[in-house]
């Protein structure tokens, strides 16, 4: 399509007018933020298409483009009917309600949404959002990589690069084009229930893998290749008060900008298209200014995420955390709006949301600037995003699930596990083992694969929900020889006398979110919560072989007293579906080949009592406050010396109850 000149530099003046006219305002909270210019240049023709295609929508439209409603509460109709803009699938979200819907019933239903989208709004396109925060984790059949706590160890970036770009084609191959990842939280309290969607308790890190992250879901972007990814959650969601899900981060604008906020100046320097507001409230502790909750923060949201940081991109509520806001419902939130958030995130009361919404614009609490603004916004990121015209999905199932994918999570596995306690020369086993193994985990895909995978929760699945999958047993039994492994899930039936070594795996139940929090005074003692994970590793220790022990868990746990119950122990996070990787680590590779022992290390401190829950403990701890690793830690499997020299203290729970620190 031609575009005059004249048009051309209306839309040019128009984009960098609105620029300025969200005066900056120049407070400290500003001022705590580096003041950085837009890493995407302005594309002129872009913006002169962005201004005529937001001219040709009405005001219901525009409000219509600005909402995101969740595949169960929509039809296609409805989204011909109200001008839809974007559509998500939250976890256990699946096409025709059914877990075992295929990537071509997911192309399907996507091509149907995109076809109802254009006939309501002729190139304007929707976005289908979907959480792939470790592979296209949603879906029947998917590879799944491990949780970004293990990609942290791994401190590989072009490893998160590589996950990213594979991501991507795995999402477009289901229809989406917009994964909600990745999270971006700086950890401060391991009782968090998300802190395994962190990459650790480092800024830099988090920067580092972040931006790798989003360059390799992004790559391509234009092309249709990759897909848009989301900065989240904006900001300081993993700072709140006691690791307390979607609760209060106390700090100073510094502290928030520089600890909180690294990730975000990193994503935004590789071209992040969206940012997801965090569910979190912040209390400015320079000044005792209670800030309140992040999706009502307009110096936070549009002061410095969009004037003082220059992101072009669009803003997206999390789900329903507008009805959170002082004042608000889930349906009708006009401080939301003004604080500048785009795209709404309202799954099911979304036509309620249109009509508050337009209802505020007309009575003038909303100006049609700030709709404006919004979707001027929404328009530039679908433009930039490479969306079909015609609303077809090209993708078929070739580059859905590849045998490369899955060597890439197989070795993304390997290279995350920590190895945090051995006795030198036990690992490798060798291929020749004959191995006894105990936990029921041990052939529990879900157990490997935790929280955000299949389902949100992560623990209503079976195996058979993974088809594709390999789980530690599995991977054993196919490296070793199924007459070699027997599996006796509580240890009580076989004689470990009779094996070459015993490979013990404990797990946390899959949690996500808040659910998987740790009460204010309950203990991070693995077997006070499982203990008969614990019984199972008494009954085969200490008993004529060696016991290699590993960890699945979303965070770093009190594991004392199992790891003095094991020769070997290692921190295997959530590792995925690729169990094979497990093996890799565990046994002697074949001829000619070596064995690259353990390269993760630690990127929060490992515990050494049951009440240490902060990731940066008092350096002069004693005692059972007094982490058994510091960030860092971990062995390579070479040394020479048992570590730790001798057994961990096993220290009694105080009242059976952590103090509220
Ligand atoms: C959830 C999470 C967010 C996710 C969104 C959509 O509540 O906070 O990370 O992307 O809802 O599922």
């Amino acid at each position: 399509m031609l575009f005059n000149r004249t048009l051309l530099a209306r839309a040019s003046a128009v984009f960098l007018l609105g620029t300025a006219m969200l005066a900056q305002a120049d407070t400290a909270t500003v001022q705590a933020w580096p003041d950085r210019s837009a890493a995407v240049k302005v594309d002129a023709a872009l913006e002169a298409r962005v201004e005529q295609l937001l001219n040709g929508l009405s005001l219901r439209q525009k409000i219509g483009q600005m909402t995101q409603p969740e595949i169960r509460a929509i039809t296609p109709d409805q989204v011909r009917e109200y001008a839809i803009g974007s559509i998500l699938n939250g976890g256990g979200g699946w096409p025709g309600n059914n877990i075992n819907a295929t990537p071509a019933d997911w192309r399907a239903l996507s091509e149907a949404f995109q076809i109802a989208a254009l006939e309501a709004t002729p190139g304007i396109p929707l976005i289908w959002g979907i959480d792939a925060v470790h592979g296209n984790n949603n879906v029947r059949g998917a590879v799944i990589y491990p949780h970004n706590i293990g990609l942290g160890a791994s401190g590989n970036a072009q490893l998160v690069r590589d996950i990213g770009r594979a991501t991507a084609r795995a999402v477009r191959a289901t229809g989406q084009q917009w994964a909600f990842a990745p999270t971006l939280a700086v950890v401060q309290h391991v009782r968090w229930g998300r802190t395994y969607e962190s990459f650790g308790n480092d800024p830099a890190l988090v920067a580092r893998l972040g931006r790798a992250a989003v360059e390799g879901l992004q790559e391509n972007l234009a092309q249709g290749i990759g897909v848009l990814a989301s900065a989240k959650h904006f900001v300081g969601d993993g700072g709140t008060r006691h690791g307390t899900d979607q609760g209060i981060t106390r700090a100073t604008p510094e502290q928030l900008a520089k600890t909180h906020g690294a990730g975000y100046i990193a994503t935004l320097d590789a071209g992040v298209q969206t940012v997801m507001a965090s569910y979190s409230s912040w209390t400015d502790t320079r000044s005792a200014t209670p800030n309140g909750k992040m999706h009502g923060n307009r110096e936070l949201l549009t002061d410095v995420l969009k004037q003082r940081l220059a992101f072009d991109g669009l803003i997206v509520s999390d789900w329903d955390a507008i009805g959170q806001v002082p004042g608000c419902k889930n349906d009708d939130c006009v401080p939301a709006v003004l604080a500048g958030t785009d795209v709404f995130m309202v799954p099911f009361e979304w036509k309620r949301f249109i009509d508050n919404t337009l209802r505020a614009v007309q009575d003038g609490r909303i100006p049609m600037s700030r709709i404006d603004d919004a979707v001027r916004r929404i328009l530039r990121v679908k433009l930039r995003a490479g969306l079909a015209m015609d609303g077809k999905v090209r993708e078929t199932d070739a580059t859905f699930a590849t045998d490369a994918d899955r060597a890439l999570a197989r070795r993304a596995v390997r290279e995350s596990l920590v190895l945090l306690k051995h006795k030198p020369g036990l690992l490798p086993l060798p291929a020749s083992s004959r191995v006894l193994v105990v936990g029921a985990a041990a052939d529990n895909i879900h157990n490997q694969t935790g929280g955000w995978s299949r389902t949100w929760q992560g623990h209503e699945t079976t195996n058979a929900d993974f088809p594709a999958a390999t789980s530690l047993l599995a991977a054993l039994r196919q490296r070793l020889g199924s007459g070699n492994v027997v599996f006796d899930a509580d240890g009580s039936r076989e004689d470990p006398a009779k094996f070459s070594a015993v490979v013990a795996v404990l797990a946390e139940k899959p949690y996500a979110e808040m659910a998987g929090d740790i009460g204010l005074t309950s203990s991070l003692k693995h077997s006070r919560r499982y203990p008969e994970q614990l019984a199972a590793l008494q009954r085969v220790a200490g008993r004529g072989a060696p016991v290699v022990t590993l960890l699945y868990s979303g965070r770093p746990l009190d594991v004392n007293d199992a790891a003095n119950r094991s020769d070997a122990f290692i921190a295997a996070w959530l590792p995925g579906s690729e169990g094979a990787g497990l093996v890799d680590a565990l046994v002697a590779p074949e001829a000619g080949k070596t064995w690259p022992g353990f390269s993760a290390r630690l990127r929060f401190p490992w515990p050494g009592g049951p009440c240490q829950f902060s990731t940066h403990p008092d350096p002069k701890a004693t005692g059972a406050d007094k982490p058994w690793w510091p960030v860092g830690g971990g062995l390579s499997g070479f040394e020479k010396t048992a570590s730790p020299a001798k057994a961990l203290p096993e220290w009694p729970e105080p009242k059976g109850i952590c103090p509220v620190l």
